[in-house]
């Protein structure tokens, strides 16, 4: 027969383990970190704490979002890093610069994009104040040593190592430095095929820095069709085409990013980077929105002018009544529906999608690892 000491004693070990399994959860019981870096596509409220224009902290934005208001997010809803979050089973990393990530929260992980940046520093300069790609990644070394504090090196180690990561970037690169103004610094410095080999060798040496942090599995998005934007057309389309030369930088963009990926792959000895062919999912619902259930492609659902193409998203602007109806968002960004379709592709896509494997096969393997 237990004495009451023993079953006091026991009681309180219970107790310790159910008080440390709660501050500090080990390795096991923790849903696997996400974490994400890039531009506006996935920044869910970063620049919402700096001085810039590059922000999405006005209504209409966020109409659908749960509280429907908006959040920094440039979605009418939920954006990719939101639906991802949702795929794996953990809450969206909060913005680094949230006041909110502390504690427990830094173990969910943490989104370090920022609306504007590009691959280069000299991208996005008319928004001044943004967090650029090598201060995104400083950003991600300080955090791993706040995490390192909560945790320990070694449990702060492992998350790093089994955490999923998103990177988006490079858009920017042509649409807000290239393509800016005519005859910019860069168009006059490098001819597009040029350009486009030294944006994926920045790249590459960001991606080579992220994988030397320890993470182990990075989802790297290529751009959108850059030229068929609402933006674009407005500003360059004679007859409701795409703007050629855009097109054509993604056209370049995008296979050699792929292939970078791929042979990095080949250098590391593990399939660590995986090419989300994001420009071909949009190819799909931009040649037959129909299928996808939208009524058009071309016309943003928020903004004005010809496609709701010109100027900014905002309170006065003309905004569709059924969000789902539109592949665009505003001048710039996918609806929160576009972002579904995304996430569904990256989750199950075949290897024109996702090379060389898709999302789903991604967590079965690391599960059984
Ligand atoms: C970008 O700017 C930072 C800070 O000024 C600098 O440390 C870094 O070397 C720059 N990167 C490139 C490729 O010039
Ligand atoms: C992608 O995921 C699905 C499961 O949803 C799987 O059946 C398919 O084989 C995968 N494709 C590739 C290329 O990995």
């Amino acid at each position: 027969m237990a004495s009451s000491a023993s079953f006091a004693a026991l009681v309180m070990i219970l107790g310790l383990v159910l008080v440390f399994g709660v501050i500090v959860p080990g390795a096991e019981a923790r849903p696997r970190a996400f974490f994400v870096f890039g531009d506006s596509l996935v920044d869910s409220g970063n620049n919402n704490y700096l001085a810039t224009t590059a922000r999405a902290n006005a209504p209409p934005y966020g109409i659908d979002y749960p509280t429907h208001m908006p959040t920094g997010r440039f979605s009418n809803g939920y954006n990719i890093p939101d639906l991802i979050s949702q795929k794996i089973g953990t809450e969206s990393p909060l913005p680094y610069l949230s006041p909110q990530l502390t504690g427990e929260k830094l173990l969910i992980g943490a989104n370090f994009a920022s609306a504007g940046i590009g691959i280069l520093n000299d991208t996005g300069i008319q928004f001044v104040n943004i967090i650029r790609m090598y201060r995104q990644l400083e950003n991600f070394r300080e955090y791993r040593s706040r995490v390192e504090a909560l945790i320990g090196a070694s449990e702060a180690k492992t998350l790093v190592n089994q955490a999923l990561v998103l990177i988006t970037v490079g858009g920017n690169d042509f649409v807000n430095n290239y393509y800016l103004v005519p005859n910019s610094v860069r168009s006059q410095q490098y001819p597009l095929p040029e350009y486009v080999k030294f944006l994926i060798s920045e790249y590459r040496k960001h991606l080579k820095k992220l994988h030397g942090f320890g993470v182990r599995r990075v989802l790297v998005t290529g751009t959108g069709p850059l030229g068929c934007v609402p933006a674009e057309m407005a500003q360059r389309s004679t007859n409701g085409e795409c703007s050629a030369e855009l097109q054509e930088a993604a056209a370049l963009f995008n296979p050699q990013l792929e292939r970078m990926l791929l042979d990095l792959n080949r250098k590391i000895g593990s399939d660590v980077f995986i090419a989300a062919n994001t420009a071909q999912m949009h190819n799909n619902f931009i040649s037959n929105p129909e299928a996808f259930g939208f009524t058009t492609s071309k016309v943003a659902c928020c903004g004005q002018g010809p496609y709701n193409g010109i100027g900014l998203c905002t309170a006065i602007s003309n905004l569709c009544p059924n969000r789902d109806l539109y592949a665009f968002w505003d001048p710039f960004h996918p609806s929160e529906k576009a972002n579904r379709i995304i996430v569904e592709e990256i989750m199950s896509g075949s290897q024109t999608y996702m090379n060389p494997m898709n999302l789903s096969t991604i967590l079965a393997l690391d599960a059984t690892t």
